[in-house]
């Protein structure tokens, strides 16, 4: 038997994990929650009117059993970087000299019974949302990457699996009697057994002894001697396919793709990831999405997103940096319905509107707590689309404070002025102008 042939079996006789409170596959009611509805939208409508690309500000848990009427069986490729159930808990830090803002908690005061329940259901939703041909990604540590291995191959099928990927990085040492922890592992797994997946096969450089044997000429094997020896061709290599090992930096503290989030991945991962396994245009989601990593790779290489984080900061740095993409697609922000929000305390900042000559100027007083503001146009009362929009970067403190908007004709109605604070805490002024 070659190393990696197993032999098949069915997924019943197979060892499983237990816990106390494990919960019986399946048993949990998929598609019963509370609607999403948009809270936001950024950018100009789809010509199509197809649907946008989602930024959802909820728990994954409620978030996915409302999208399964629209798309179950229709995600093409899932990545996942949830908790690794560390027992830490997270700050985010957005700005040069900013306070920390907490971002997350991984702690789980039910033990990791309470972790393995969440991530089961996780697991059978991503599943059920996954198309045919589609695929999961699930990126975790040593703190559990042994049971959700376990969990996958119940949730999948062990014959779903297709690779474990080791994300080796360097980082400062830490004081250890034990060898230093520095990679990460990412589990891949398809929806189906077979190899009808999504699949752009990467290259990685030669190794310099191989350069110095065989030059950059691409071999191929020859079996006429009935041993397999390499034989050259004319053509230039592309290098050799890629390995399931994958030395890639972690976000260097100048990085400009530092956004301060917590656990913040690198794109160059996220990059491999979406590139290899999924197609322009295909629908790429990520349900713990953080700082927007995923999407903001997604958006980049044309494919469609849905990004998910409980975490108002999470949500808030990712529609940030999404809205930095120069020429980023347009997207909606949603909630679940009747979620009520704590509303920031902008009291100190005056909101003034002049208009002159069909021209009509906002002006922000006072604006050092505003982090992000954003001014609709012409507001329906209902959902805020976001015509003009100014945030803080990392470079600078400086907010631009003035934003303009000119009318094709004479309007009456109102204008809505949308101010965040660094944690994501937002505030809305409507103003009537004539
Ligand atoms: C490790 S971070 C993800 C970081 C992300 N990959 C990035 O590059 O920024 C995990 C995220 O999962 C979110 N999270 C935890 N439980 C969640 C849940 N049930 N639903 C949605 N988001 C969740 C946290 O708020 C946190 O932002």
């Amino acid at each position: 038997m070659k190393r990696d042939e197993r032999p098949s079996r069915g997924n019943d006789d197979r060892p499983r994990l237990v816990w106390a409170g494990k919960p019986a596959r399946g048993t949990r009611e998929l598609g019963a929650s509370s609607p999403l509805v948009v809270t936001a939208h950024h950018g100009a409508a789809r010509a199509d009117g197809g649907a946008q690309n989602r930024l959802i500000h909820a728990d994954n848990r409620a978030a996915m059993p409302a999208l399964l009427g629209e798309l179950e069986g229709r995600i093409d490729l899932v990545y996942i970087d949830p908790p690794f159930a560390t027992g830490g808990s997270f700050s985010a830090r957005t700005g040069p000299g900013a306070a920390e803002i907490p971002a997350y908690e991984d702690r789980w005061e039910d033990g990791l019974g309470d972790y393995l329940t969440r991530m089961q259901e996780q697991l059978e939703l991503f599943r059920a949302l996954l198309s045919p041909r589609g695929t999961i990604f699930v990126h975790c540590d040593w703190h559990v990457s042994h049971y959700l291995r376990c969990l996958l191959d119940e949730v999948f099928g062990e014959g779903a699996f297709k690779n474990e990927i080791v994300w080796r990085y360097r980082r400062w040492p830490a004081k250890t009697k034990a060898f230093q922890r520095m990679h990460d592992v990412l589990f891949w797994y398809g929806k189906a057994a077979d190899d009808s997946h999504a699949w752009t096969p990467l290259y990685e450089s030669l190794a310099p002894s191989t350069l110095q044997t065989w030059g950059t000429k691409r071999q191929v094997a020859d079996f006429s001697s009935g041993r397999r020896k390499p034989s050259q061709t004319d053509e230039e290599t592309l290098g050799a396919p890629m390995a399931d090992v994958w030395d890639i930096g972690i976000i260097a503290p100048i990085a400009h793709e530092r956004v301060g989030y917590p656990t913040q991945k690198p794109e160059a991962l996220l990059r491999r990831v979406i590139e290899a396994a999924s197609r322009p245009g295909d629908l790429v989601a990520d349900f713990f999405c953080g700082s927007g990593t995923t999407l903001a790779v997604a958006e980049k290489l044309g494919r469609r997103w849905i990004g998910c984080d409980v975490g108002s900061v999470a949500v808030h740095t990712a529609k940030k940096r999404l809205l930095a993409l120069p020429g980023c697609s347009a997207f909606d922000v949603l909630s679940p319905a009747g979620t009520t929000r704590a509303e920031a305390a902008f009291g100190d900042v005056s909101v003034a509107a002049t208009s002159e000559a069909g021209r009509v100027t906002v002006r922000l007083g006072e604006a050092a707590r505003v982090d992000f503001w954003a001014v609709d146009w012409a507001y329906d009362g209902r959902v805020f689309r976001a015509g003009s929009h100014a945030s803080r970067t990392k470079k600078g403190t400086a907010l631009v404070v003035e934003a303009s908007h000119s009318y094709a004709a004479r309007r009456e109605g109102q204008i809505a002025v949308q101010l965040v604070d660094s944690a994501g805490a937002e505030s809305r002024r409507v103003i009537e102008v004539g």
